[in-house]
């Protein structure tokens, strides 16, 4: 049951055109399907439509019932035999979408339908070679009880409408742009709109709608500002417009990830689309914005030109992520976005980049697809274009993405496409750089800088190397973009920004007339995503923290000062303080610095990171090495930490960068002077907890008193539960802060809050605010007793019965088991093999757990 790569062969039919005719009920919806089949080359195979869990009620064969010699049944697809070379072939099935607890095909979700097909759903919902590469007009036609169902959406163009009888009307949608099944989409809902249009540049009307319950429309103006926004982006830097006249976005409460680009109806996990300062933290307006940029720009990359296989995932995921980046980063600040981005990249995608289920940009092969909607598919996929983005600067990549649109528009197109159209397009020769697409695993690079002082010649030392990752053990140099420059300590400044590109194992670039030492700067920007090991000391990187002209660069030196200090204490190798505090003390006292760039600056590694850098992870010594450091820097500034919280306290709540920004330091200087143990710490946290004018803020104290054991934390957790109980969004914050807590009780709380009468299996981001956050609180999961372990197994034992891609989605933390010790790596073990002894066990899961315990 494993898929490969290089298994791909052109479909044998093609299907031009699809007729959908839906007659919709939560209990028992009927699907007619007629499809015009055109055979595809010289050969006799026969029809081969993929039906998952379907059951023909009729086949037809150019409108006549087909004989049983003419179709059979086997497992996974119909098979037809058909002669001649264009045929039409009718199927009926029959569903029932109130018992869809996958959320893959067509489900009921708070009493509307919807659909989620990517990748492999349209197949629970009619026959259909459900495979990329099959692009079809489609004309839909759906039925409902009007009074329950009075919206029906579809993909592309309402064309018609009409009532029928017993209080049922319809609705003819039709798309005419030729699209993959993965994008098919369609909703009946009672449900609201916010109402909007968009002109585009060649001077089109789009009408626009986020469609979501009565009660939430006041929560949809951000959404709407953002997709507005999103459209004018698309043009004005990649110069591509909207193709139909409606757009719609759907709100949905139950969706197995963030959103979905289907054409022209995208449909959204609620949390990506609802927003106000009540219940909506800033990184929460973030998120919506981000994801709603990024579904719209999949119009464009992905849906004009989609892929021609799974394993090309990435030629649309990676670089829509990229283009969603690049477009938050315009709306906000680029040196906040740029550091947020490889927090994210570091924190998920290395992790997975070290272990058993490291896997290419472009996989090999895979047993489940859904396994490989992965960080590494998005999130490195998107710092492989900016890597060619920045080798091209910004004129020949946009002649590089030109040339990939128009060349593929309507096309399947895989990542080897992409890389040709960059090279032909931007001039530049990209062969040392396909690796990217090809290795697994995070290279590393080691610089050394050494000055001659007789010749005044500085010269830089790199040595790249990759470690084996699964399949692949051994690995070929790597083509690595590095932005750096040498600073001069005397001046503070530098000789201009230099790109180096690192093409061998070993590599040495020198740079003459350095009359002393300068100090390096490397990875600005963070041009590669590299792990670079240098010999600066402790007095460099402070002079970097202070000194730096790359944001990115500066915080990095700051987080290596603080990483080294932590290490250090770990190891039992004490390095003085000092430098830290004064290097905070500057970046929080420099009047010229953005508030938001400052509060980055100035947060600790995670316990996590500091993990990623050890042979060996120990959660407790991590943990008490880095609460004493917290304390000692809120010790050590309080004053400065009151004066901000003080100075940073907004009369009225705005959603501007600075008013963000003023929050999050606000929220940054409250956890340290509740970590340096001032005895009016937690009841300052708590005030600004009662009278947050908004979430960002409220839910920031209730953080960090949810660490503490104080009487607030009791009275802070229950006022939360009481006043936002009925809306799950912000209920999900509840279970989530104190999965997230750093306490020494979560693991026992988490095991309580799996009973609480709100907490339930069938909504994903319920599951994901307690198991998913609590596998990412480093001290808590990793409880030397191992109940971390088990709580997580029996959640993914128990939801593999409903929903097997949310319960893979939780498999990867226990397969982190050889980064820990030995006590701990078998009690990981224990439970994976618990997990697939498991009767029935998904496809998902098995190769998750299977995968993760194989791994030596
Ligand atoms: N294409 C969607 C997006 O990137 C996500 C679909 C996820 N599908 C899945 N099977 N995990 O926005
Ligand atoms: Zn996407």
């Amino acid at each position: 049951s494993v898929i490969r790569r290089s298994d791909y062969r052109p479909p044998d039919w093609l299907v031009p055109d699809i007729a959908l005719d839906f007659d919709l009920d939560p209990a028992r919806t009927r699907v007619r399907a007629t499809l015009i089949v055109t055979r595809n080359g010289d050969h006799d195979r026969p029809l081969r439509l993929d039906g998952d869990g379907l059951i023909p009620l009729e086949v037809r064969i150019d409108g006549e019932a087909a004989t049983p010699d003419q179709w059979h049944m086997e497992a996974g697809y119909l098979s037809v035999s058909l002669s001649g070379s264009a045929r039409k072939v009718e199927t009926l099935v029959e569903l029932a979408p109130e018992s869809n607890s996958k959320l893959m095909g067509l489900y009921a979700s708070g009493g509307l339908l919807c659909t989620q097909c990517e990748a492999e759903g349209f197949r629970r919902i009619t026959f259909f070679p459900d495979r990329p590469d099959i692009l079809s007009r489609y004309d839909v036609t759906l039925r409902a009880d009007k009074a329950r169902f009075p919206i029906l959406l579809s993909n592309g163009d309402p064309v018609e409408q009409g009532e029928g009888d017993a209080g049922q009307h319809w609705a003819r949608w039709v798309d005419p742009f030729p699209k993959p099944c993965y994008l098919f989409a369609l909703v009946a809902a009672d449900l609201a709109c916010n109402a909007d249009s968009f002109v585009t540049m060649s001077g089109r009307d789009v009408q626009l709608g986020i469609w979501v319950r009565e009660a939430d429309l006041p929560r949809t103006g951000h959404a709407m500002q953002a997709l507005k926004n999103s459209m004018a982006w698309d043009e004005r830097v990649y110069g591509r417009e909207y193709d139909l006249d409606v757009f719609n976005i759907v709100a949905v409460a139950d969706f197995n990830f963030g959103a979905m680009e289907n054409k022209g109806l995208n449909i959204f996990n609620s949390r990506y689309i609802l927003a106000d300062p009540e219940t909506a933290t800033d990184i929460d307006y973030d998120g919506v914005e981000g994801v709603v940029a990024h579904e719209y720009f999949h119009n464009w990359s992905g849906n004009r030109v989609t892929c021609r296989d799974w394993f090309q995932l990435s030629l649309k995921e990676g670089f829509t992520v990229f283009r969603d980046q690049n477009f938050s980063a315009d709306m906000g600040s680029h040196a906040v976005k740029r550091i947020e981005d490889v927090r994210i990249l570091r924190a998920a995608q290395f992790q997975e980049d070290s272990g058993p289920l490291a896997h290419p940009v472009r996989p090999e092969s895979y047993m489940e697809i859904s396994n490989f909607y992965t960080a590494t598919i998005y999130n490195k996929g998107a710092e492989l274009i900016r890597m060619i983005a920045l080798m091209l600067g910004p004129e020949r990549f946009r002649a590089g993405t030109d040339l990939y649109f128009d060349r593929h528009d309507g096309q399947a197109a895989t990542c080897e496409d992409f890389v040709l159209a960059m090279e032909e397009g931007g001039e530049i020769d990209l062969s040392q750089f396909r690796r990217w697409y090809e290795q697994a695993g995070t290279p590393h690079v080691r610089a050394t800088l050494d000055h001659d002082p007789m010749t005044r010649t500085v010269n830089l030392h790199l040595h790249q190397s990759l470690a084996p990752t699964p399949g692949q053990p051994d690995k070929a140099p790597m083509a690595i973009p590095l932005r750096v420059a040498l600073f001069d300590p005397a001046t503070g400044t530098h000789h201009g920004d230099e790109l180096l590109m690192l093409t061998e194992p070993q590599q040495s670039f020198s740079f003459p007339d350095f009359a002393t030492p300068p100090i390096l700067s490397i990875n600005r920007g963070f041009s590669a995503p590299v792990i670079i090991d240098t010999n600066r000391s402790q007095d460099d990187l402070a002079f970097l923290s202070a000194h730096d002209d790359d944001p990115f660069a500066r915080y990095e030196a700051m987080q290596q000062l603080m990483v080294n200090i932590l290490v250090g204490r770990i190891a039992g190798q004490p390095i003085d303080e000092a430098a830290v505090i004064a290097a905070i003390r500057q970046v929080i006292t420099d009047p010229l610095l953005d508030p938001a760039f400052v509060a980055e600056a100035i947060r600790l590694p995670s316990e996590a990171y500091l993990g990623d850098q050890m042979a060996h992870v120990d959660p407790d010594a991590i943990h008490a090495a880095r609460e004493a450091l917290q304390q000692r820097i809120g010790a050590e500034l309080e004053p400065d930490w009151r004066a901000i919280h003080a100075r940073t306290r907004a009369a009225e709540f705005s959603i501007s960068a600075a008013a963000k920004g003023a929050r999050k330091l606000r929220n940054s200087a409250l956890g340290y002077l509740v970590a340096s143990g001032a005895m009016d710490g937690p009841a300052i946290a708590f005030v600004q907890f009662e009278q947050a004018h908004n979430m960002t803020e409220r839910q920031a104290a209730l953080a960090i008193l949810a660490n503490g054991d104080s009487a607030e934390r009791v009275a802070a957790l229950d006022i939360f539960y009481n006043r936002y109980g009925a809306d799950a969004l912000t209920l999900d914050k509840w279970f989530q802060t104190q999965a997230f807590a750093v306490h020494p009780d979560t693991v026992d709380l988490v095991e309580e809050l799996g009973r609480h009468k709100d907490f339930t299996l069938a909504n994903p981001n319920r599951v994901r605010a307690l198991y998913g956050a609590f596998t990412g609180n480093q001290w808590a999961f990793h409880h030397i007793s191992g109940k971390g372990y088990r709580l997580v197994a029996d959640c993914i034992l128990a939801l593999d019965r409903l929903n097997p891609q949310t319960a893979a989605r939780l498999v990867p933390p226990l397969g982190r088991w050889k980064r820990f010790d030995a006590a701990r790596g078998a009690l990981m073990r224990g439970e994976l093999e618990r997990i697939l002894a498991q009767p029935g066990l998904s496809k998902d899961v098995t190769e998750q757990a299977s995968k993760s315990l194989e791994y030596q």
